[in-house]
């Protein structure tokens, strides 16, 4: 059975809880990927043996969050199947004595509390959250967005959950990027705060500002602690780049009450959004595994000879 988190308790101030809720955002169409995506979500496109979307769970699980929402939409079904038990595969699994192979479909069930709820139109990533209200209800939660994925060895997580039971605000993962990469990610502006080294208060966001407009150069990754204010705001979001609800736009409202917080990431972040990026995440986590990485080095090593 998935682990179970007690309710968690107000804290002194009466006011924050710590978060186990996890919100990812699964109904883009993944037209960068077609025709792969064509009859299956771009979530579960695998790197090596796990489809992308398993990582972004497990990611939420090392951090305490167990209780995970999925905001689909049409053509996700593959989605539920793959977090859900498939007894007959099990079943011949367990006749043929794979079970190993059993184990890992297992695994994979027992990983977490996986609900649904559909978002219905297309409107955007603000939108897709406030989707999630009614299962969310009054507590802090996390968001995970699946085009980007963190080591498994990595804490970011974690102490983005610490940052916000400690200071009750919300907190976003940002990374330094290039000038080039301004008009792919939401930016921030933001001054260290005096009392965690590796902790920024962010005063405003701008969604995909481009080199020109951009407060700095810390660039939003696909990491965020919520609080439920942010449903509010998001009511009050009007379309914004592309027509759609952005996030970046909610919390920007969000901050102007009070700064919310950043941690500025160095870690292990592989982009699984585009297909240059992909494939490099691809041999990245192939690299990387026991099981697999020794002698798929040798072979990168040759290959990467023989181009000359
Ligand atoms: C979304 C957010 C953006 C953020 C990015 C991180 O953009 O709107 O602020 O920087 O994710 O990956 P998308 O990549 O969905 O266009």
């Amino acid at each position: 059975m998935p682990r179970r988190h007690a309710t968690p308790a107000p804290d002194d101030e009466g006011g924050t809880v710590r978060p186990r809720k996890a919100v990812i955002p699964a109904a883009g169409l993944g037209t960068r990927f077609l025709p792969a995506t064509k009859a299956q979500p771009k979530e579960m496109l695998p790197l090596v043996d796990k489809p992308a979307i398993q990582y972004v769970v497990e990611e939420a699980v090392r951090a305490g969050l167990d209780d995970i929402l999925m905001v689909t939409g049409r053509g996700k079904r593959a989605l539920e199947d793959h977090f859900d038990h498939a007894v007959e595969l099990e079943r011949q699994l367990a006749a043929t004595g794979k079970e190993d192979l059993l184990a890992a479909v297992q695994a994979v069930t027992n990983l977490a509390l996986v609900h649904y709820v559909r978002q219905g139109k297309p409107l955007g990533l603000g939108h897709a959250i406030g989707c999630a209200r009614h299962h969310v209800g009054d507590e802090p939660f996390a968001v995970l967005l699946g085009d980007d994925l963190i080591g498994e060895d990595e804490r970011l997580l974690q102490r983005m959950v610490d940052v916000c039971a400690e200071t009750g605000r919300s907190v976003i993962a940002v990374m330094e990027f290039g000038d080039e990469d301004l008009s792919r990610y939401g930016v921030v502006a933001a001054e260290p705060d005096p009392d965690h080294p590796d902790v920024y208060r962010v005063t405003d966001l701008v969604e995909k500002p481009g080199k020109a407009n951009a407060p700095s150069n810390l660039c939003i990754i696909g990491r965020y602690v919520l609080t439920p204010d942010i449903f509010d705001h998001i009511e009050q979001t009007k379309p914004g780049r592309g027509g759609e609800i952005q996030l970046t736009d909610a919390m920007r409202a969000q901050a102007r009450d009070e700064p919310i917080r950043a941690i500025k990431f160095t870690g292990t972040r592989y982009d699984v959004g585009q297909k240059g990026d992909y494939l490099k995440a691809t041999v990245q986590v192939a690299a990387k595994r026991h099981d697999l990485g020794p002698e798929f080095i040798e072979f990168l090593r040759s290959f990467v000879a023989g181009l000359g």
